[in-house]
This record gives structure tokens, sequence and C-alpha cells, in this order.
């Protein structure tokens, strides 16, 4: 038997991230979890940003932003940065995180994160609660041993924390990969 419920945002999972904005002292750290991919080329994802935010007008302003990936060490870390605002306290600080300076972007990146996405604002849509930025991935930066000889990111299975309904979860082990059916459908035809 199926039930029906109110209409919510119960996606689940999705990913978390610290986002990293601004530059200089006015630096600050938002945790998210409504975020996603939504382009290949060029490379964009949308981050989802409540308007009373601390970080709204700066990603605003400055029209850039940096995601950080979560690993499963850094969840402390990444609940912190969503329960305290810049407005009280400087989160680098706070969360004793290095500043990476920024390559493709004046924001920094949080040096203690496995890999960080350099974003550039391309578009900006307004909802009634949340304003959804599209920012185009201008640079990846990651720790070597994440990096394969091809220089694609290798991230091993587990390393990064997700969020499923209110809790922060592990990515845990693979059950497949990308097309792994594929053969099987061809050996049927
Ligand atoms: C797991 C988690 C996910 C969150 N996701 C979002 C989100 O997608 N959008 C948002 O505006 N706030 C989100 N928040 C709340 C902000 O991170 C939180 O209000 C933070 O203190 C705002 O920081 P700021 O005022 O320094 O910008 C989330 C918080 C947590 C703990």
């Amino acid at each position: 038997m199926k039930k029906s419920i109110k209409a919510t945002t119960a996606l689940a999972p999705v990913p978390v991230v610290m986002v990293s904005c601004g530059d200089g002292k006015e630096s600050n750290i938002i945790t998210l979890a409504w975020v996603g991919t939504v382009n290949s080329e060029p490379p964009i994802l949308s981050i989802s940003v409540r308007y009373g935010r601390h970080s709204y007008p700066i990603i605003k302003e400055r029209g850039e932003f940096t995601v950080n990936l979560v690993s499963r060490d850094l969840v402390e870390s990444t609940d912190i940065c969503g329960v305290i605002s810049g407005k009280d306290e400087d989160k680098f600080d706070f969360c004793h995180f290095t500043k990476g300076e920024g390559v493709a972007v004046r924001a920094p990146y949080i040096e203690e994160c496995p890999v960080a996405l350099e974003c550039k604002v391309v578009k900006q849509v307004d909802f009634g609660t949340h304003a959804v930025f599209f920012g185009e991935i201008l640079n990846v930066i990651a720790d070597e041993q994440y990096v394969n000889e091809h220089g694609t990111l290798f991230l091993p299975e587990g390393l990064l924390a997700a969020y499923s309904g209110g809790k922060y979860v592990t990515t845990g082990e693979a059950l497949g990969s990308y097309g792994f059916t594929a053969k099987k459908i061809q050996r049927k035809k």
C-alpha cells in the first residue's frame, strides 16, 4: 500500500557541502544541502541560499563562490557551519580551517576539504524562500591523492558524506558503476 503525504522537499539523498565566499576578512562559510549539477559543457552547478543568510549578499555582490566537498571526518565542522552565522563568528577561525588562496576566483577554499569547485555566478533565479545561484565551475582544486593519471578525480568509496532525511550519512560502498548493466542488456538482445 502506498500513501500520499503533504508535498515537501523530500529529495534524498543529497550532497552536503561547505560553500566558501567573500574574500580577505569578509570571507564566510555556509553549509548547503540544496545543491545540484545542472550542465556538462560548460560545467554548471546550482546552490540554493535563503535570502536572510549572511552569505546571500556576499555571493550576490561578489558573483562567485567555492563549493568544498565534505569528507566524513569533516561532518562536525560542516554542521557547525550550518548552525552558526558569519554575522556572529568567523567560521574559518571557529573550525580551525586553513584558507586556501583561490585560483580562478577571489573566494578562499577550505584546505581541509578534499575537493573544491571554484564557481562564477552565471545566473540567479529567485524563488519564494531561496535564491538559486547557478555557478559555472571555472576550476577544480583537489588533493593530489584523489587525481588519477588521466588528470580526473578519483574519489574512494565512502570518502564523502551525504545528507538524507535530516541525517549526515556516508556514501558507503559502491553498488555498481555508471553503465554497469550495459553489457548484460546487450547479451539479452
Ligand atoms: C545540513 C545542513 C544543510 C543546509 N542547507 C542549506 C541550504 O541548502 N540552503 C540554505 O540557505 N541554508 C542551508 N542550511 C542552513 C545554513 O547553513 C545556516 O543557516 C548557516 O548558519 C548560514 O550561515 P551564514 O548566515 O553565515 O550564511 C543548512 C544547514 C545544515 C546544517
